[in-house]
């Protein structure tokens, strides 16, 4: 059998309550073995300045290492006004540089917006569809994932309390692993 594939899950949220880290917590317990999903903080983070690029601080260099570490990354997001939150753009950018050494580059991806509003954070998704594009992160296409009226999706214990949702979280893991597998890239 071979090893459980790493995910990193970046939540776009820093806060407590977060509905989507409810939702990375609810994934990383009702992933399969094959799967080993892990939420890679940003909230540490320093706001990207291009200077770091020569000499970048500690904090930069962990969490680049984290990331080249995943076989593959998973976004979970909110959308602010339409778009990303600016930690996750910010969170993006540190991982980009330097320039030619993105730490992005090559990983399967997925993304997840989910919200309290009906569009569930459709603007959010594609935005940082985006990204990914440039970044050379192959975004799984389906299924696509837009949770709306999120706002009571999750019961005490943190779980989906929300049986067709539940359902269709299970598929899109399921869905995820396989393009993880169509789209790790060949060793040498
Ligand atoms: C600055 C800001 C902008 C927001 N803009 C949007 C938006 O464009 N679309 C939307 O559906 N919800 C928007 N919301 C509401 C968020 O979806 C809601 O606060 C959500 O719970 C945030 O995700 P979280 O629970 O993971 O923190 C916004 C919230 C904030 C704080």
């Amino acid at each position: 059998m071979s090893s459980p594939k790493n995910v990193a899950v970046l939540v776009g949220s820093l806060r407590k309550e977060s509905l989507n880290r409810k939702m990375a917590n609810a994934l990383i317990a009702m992933a399969p073995p094959s799967l080993k999903l892990g939420i890679m903080e940003i909230g540490q983070l320093p706001l990207f300045n291009q200077d770091f690029e020569a000499d970048p601080p500690q904090v930069i260099r962990d969490f680049k290492q984290q990331l080249e570490a995943a076989d593959a990354v998973l976004f979970i997001t909110p959308e602010y006004n339409r778009s990303i939150p600016g930690a996750l753009k910010n969170a993006i950018d540190v991982g980009s540089r330097p320039y030619g050494k993105s730490s992005w580059n090559g990983k399967p991806g997925a993304v997840i917006s989910l919200s309290p509003g009906a569009i569930g954070g459709f603007g959010a998704n594609h935005h940082l569809r985006q990204c990914l594009v440039f970044l050379n992160v192959p975004a799984m296409q389906q299924p696509e994932a837009y949770i709306g009226k999120a706002a009571n999706l999750f019961d005490e214990k943190g779980a989906i309390a929300n049986e067709s949702t539940r359902e269709f979280m299970q598929k899109f893991l399921q869905a995820f692993e396989q393009w993880i597998d169509r789209n790790l890239p060949q060793k040498q």
